[in-house]
């Protein structure tokens, strides 16, 4: 009896639990064969920095991870790296056919996240609101569509709020609110982790696409992953290819005569302590803490000084430059940057602004001994002093001394050799300037990069901050975590690309700080508040009327006081810097373009389409410069060398008719050979293409040695060395070698491995000032390349000048090398393995 009790209770228990799971199972199938389960969560691992991804199941028990190695949407709210976070995503079929994504950006801020997509796979641009009315952490937002409106919910402290919104811009008042649970916010185990997010049932086609856009991304991946090392393995057996080169100059078009140009950031000390030529560290005492954000205490009004002084700011030489030193009875030293170099007999103009007892100058070197000397006698309210320094002896780490007999304030301390680039007073350093003049580049722009739009509102780059009197110029903080002295400013840049015969390419901020500033805001494009936006649309203007302004106007007076009578002749100007693009930067944008258009038509003014060649930023910054009809964007890729390999065709299908394009910061992730070739390959495409991009820098171009914050770059120098790196020859030879049309050139390879046919690029121009045809060459395989050149068109003859840039793939020390051959020699000379080649022909 109790036996049978016991299986009795034993069915009914199985019997109990059977029922209970086809009541569970009964919500977790399907309603259609077509449809499957998606859920969309962001990872619980890696503190909200995954972003969104999605799984997908038919039961709601097994789930496929779509991925997860790459996230479908970022958040790009706050501080580069880690304070970009997602945290709880919520996701929801929109009445307009569209997704829309809100989340929770971290702990602590009042936002509200949201981007929309159409295929879950791109995202347009992402709004941060802020919700709560009085501050303070916003969580858990979950929403609903109810008679075409949103309700969204979430979490502030303990309570739940509500709100209202049709287009996820505009919210009604949050109110405390009812119990916000939705069936769609549910938790599974996804690869082993518990993850909230999302549920839905969705088209198999919509999961279908996530599933393809994440094999492309995986497979591009793979295959953009190509290095010298992994070469040896995909052409293992490769023979010496033939490749048939055909050249027909019947078959031409006009491109761009500025193709190739240079990138000036201040980054890595590329102006202070690079090319601008001053020699003394921290001259006007007005070094902070703040420069690197209060995180070195030693970084301050004394940085690079040492002795026996005090800092004052009582009655300074300007607002602008409040501090400066009192030295008693006492010595100070400047260390320079890194030391001060100097050269034997050789001429430095020292000055200084002083008030006080009489001092003395030294030039002195490491063991304390005098390398030359001078006296100055100042009286008693400030006046600028100068001498003339000679050292005995050649130094590479001098240092400044000043010693006073008395109390002696002193500011503006400087120190400049005679002879800089081209012999200019306030000049730039001659040895690394004709580094850069010797690319031959065809622009110049400046000042950035980030630069430009600055860490936080107060840091946007204000051009009118950096011209004028030295004494009187701003210094301000640099995005890069140091100093701008501004010495170097915008009249210096301007006079440089005169010295240089390049076009000055100026880029200002859109109103917008850079998307991820740490100070002032959480990184998020705040923007100039809208009530000071026309001031600053008028300092636009203002730097269109200061370079190009006849000495009449109010800042082309400012020029010729500055010793340049005449206008500059810009021509071109870049507003904003790969910024996120939001409404609040569309709307700054958009008054600036407005306004230089139509005070100044003349001008090219060239926009911004965010830091990558893809996304939403790319997708977004090319739809306004539509809307608004810009003549020319700005695009930039910092890639690996198998994307710039995989990626020749990039501008093939461009449409013509739409803005031009500004390549104005590129490179491949590298200094060897491998990536220096793969950048000579992208750009024979870039070249073909020259009829619509119309310019192209490489980006960053210098770095100091020891005080670098990006690599690589294309230009490395110390004290008294100049280093071009390999990428630099490539740079130069497009630069020496340009053409104003481009020849139909093609290389056949009959060659069965697909990967080797990408390897081999030519590109053939016409430089319509010589008449001279140029072809270039690039052999990015492991071995060597029989040409095979047929010529339609041209007929050359007698010498042709060749130069070859080889070396291992991955050596970081080639340099090109020029000879002069028959031109039917060149025609048949081998393209080494791993090689950059120019054929120089003279057809008049
Ligand atoms: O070139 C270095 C930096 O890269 C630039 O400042 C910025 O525009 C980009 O992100």
């Amino acid at each position: 009896m109790k036996s049978t009790f016991r299986l009795y209770s034993f069915i009914f228990a199985c019997l109990t639990f059977l029922l209970a799971q086809s009541f569970a199972y009964a919500g977790n199938y399907v309603k259609s064969p077509h449809k499957v389960f998606l859920f969309a969560y962001a990872t619980e691992k890696n503190d909200g920095h995954n972003g969104l991804h999605f799984a997908w199941s038919q039961d709601k028990v097994n789930w496929h991870a779509i991925g997860p190695e790459h996230s479908f949407l970022k958040c790009d709210y706050g501080t580069w790296g880690g304070e970009k976070r997602m945290l709880t995503p919520t996701v929801i079929l929109g009445a307009d056919g569209l997704y829309h994504c809100l989340w929770s950006v971290n702990e602590e801020d009042n936002i509200l996240a949201h981007a929309a997509s159409k295929d879950l796979v791109h995202w347009k641009r992402q709004t941060y609101i802020p919700v709560m009315p009085n501050g303070g952490r916003v969580y858990n937002p979950e929403v609903k569509l109810v008679n075409g409106e949103y309700i969204v919910t979430w979490f502030n402290g303990d309570k739940l709020y509500t709100s209202k919104t049709t287009d996820f811009k505009k919210f009604s008042a949050a109110q405390t609110g009812n119990n916000p649970k939705s069936d769609a916010v549910q938790q599974f185990r996804i690869n082993g982790n518990m993850e909230q997010g999302t549920v839905w049932e969705a088209e198999w086609e919509l999961v279908d696409g996530l599933i393809r856009a994440m094999e492309v991304a995986k497979y591009r991946k793979a295959n953009n992953s190509a290095t010298a090392k992994s070469d040896s393995a995909l052409f293992v057996g490769l023979k010496p290819v033939v490749a048939e080169i055909k050249i027909n100059t019947a078959n031409k078009k006009k491109i761009s005569n500025l193709l190739t140009g240079v990138f000036f950031e201040d980054i890595n000390y590329a102006a202070d302590g690079g090319l601008y030529a001053e020699l003394v560290q921290n001259r006007g005492f007005e070094y902070t803490t703040a420069d690197k954000r209060g995180k070195d205490k030693n970084w301050n009004e004394r940085t690079a000084w040492s002795g026996d002084f005090r800092i004052d700011s009582l009655k300074g030489i300007h607002a602008n430059n409040p501090h400066f030193a009192v030295i008693n009875n006492g010595s100070i030293t400047n260390s320079g940057f890194d030391g001060i170099p100097v050269k034997a007999n050789e001429k430095y103009n020292f000055s200084i602004f002083a008030k006080g007892a009489k001092c003395s100058v030294k030039l002195i070197d490491a063991s304390g001994a005098v390398l030359a000397q001078a006296d100055i006698k100042p009286g008693t309210s400030w006046k600028k002093y100068t001498a003339v320094l000679k050292p005995v002896k050649t130094v590479a780490d001098a240092r400044l001394e000043i010693t006073t007999q008395g109390e002696t304030a002193v500011d503006m301390v400087s120190l400049f050799p005679e002879k800089t680039f081209k012999n200019r007073k306030n000049g730039l350093r001659a040895d690394l300037a004709q580094t850069v003049a010797d690319i031959h580049p065809k622009f110049v722009r400046f000042p950035g990069g980030c630069v430009a739009h600055g860490n936080g509102l107060d840091n946007i780059y204000r051009w009118k901050n950096t011209v004028g009197p030295l004494e009187a110029r701003k210094p301000m903080r640099n995005i890069w975590n140091y100093h701008q002295s501004m010495g170097l400013g915008y009249f210096e840049y301007f006079q440089f690309c005169e010295d240089i015969g390049a076009q000055p390419v100026p880029v200002l901020a859109a109103g917008v700080p850079c998307q991820n500033s740490s100070v002032g805001g959480a990184g998020q494009q705040f923007g100039i508040p809208i009530e000071h936006m026309d001031e600053y649309v008028q300092d636009v203007l203002d730097l269109i009327e200061y370079a190009n302004g006849s000495a009449n106007t109010p800042w082309g007076k400012v020029r010729a006081e500055a010793g340049h009578p005449k206008p500059f002749n810009l021509k071109y100007i870049g507003i904003g810097n790969e910024d996120l693009i939001t409404d609040v930067f569309e709307e700054r944008y958009t008054m600036i373009v407005n306004a230089v258009r139509k005070k100044y038509p003349d001008v090219t003014i060239i926009g911004t389409v965010g830091p990558f060649f893809e996304g939403a930023d790319y997708d977004e910054g090319w739809a306004i410069a539509d809307k608004l009809q810009l003549p020319m964007v700005d695009e930039h890729y910092y890639e690996s060398p198998g994307w710039f390999i995989n990626n020749q065709s990039f501008y093939d299908a461009y449409d013509r008719s739409k803005s031009k394009v500004y390549l104005g910061e590129y490179a491949s992730w590298g200094n060897s050979l491998y990536n220096a070739l793969a950048e000579a390959l992208y750009l024979t495409a870039i070249e073909r293409n020259g009829d619509v991009v119309s310019m192209a820098s490489y980006a960053p171009m210098l770095a100091r040695e020891g005080h670098t914050q990006w690599n690589p770059d294309l230009i490395y120098f110390n004290g008294t060395e100049v280093k071009p790196t390999v990428n630099y020859f490539v740079q130069k030879l497009y630069g020496e070698n340009p053409g104003d049309s481009y020849v139909n050139s093609t290389a056949i390879i009959r060659e069965t491995n697909t990967e080797a046919v990408k390897r081999i690029g030519v590109s053939t121009t016409v430089d319509a000032a010589t008449g001279d045809v140029i072809i270039k060459l690039v052999n990015l395989l492991p071995v060597a390349v029989k040409p095979a050149i047929s010529t339609e068109g041209i007929t050359a003859t007698g010498t042709a000048t060749y130069t070859v840039l080889t070396e291992k793939p991955e050596s970081k020390s080639g340099k090109p090398v020029t000879t002069q051959l028959a031109v039917q020699d060149a025609f048949k000379k081998e393209l080494p393995p791993y090689s950059f080649t120019v054929i120089r022909l003279k057809t008049k």
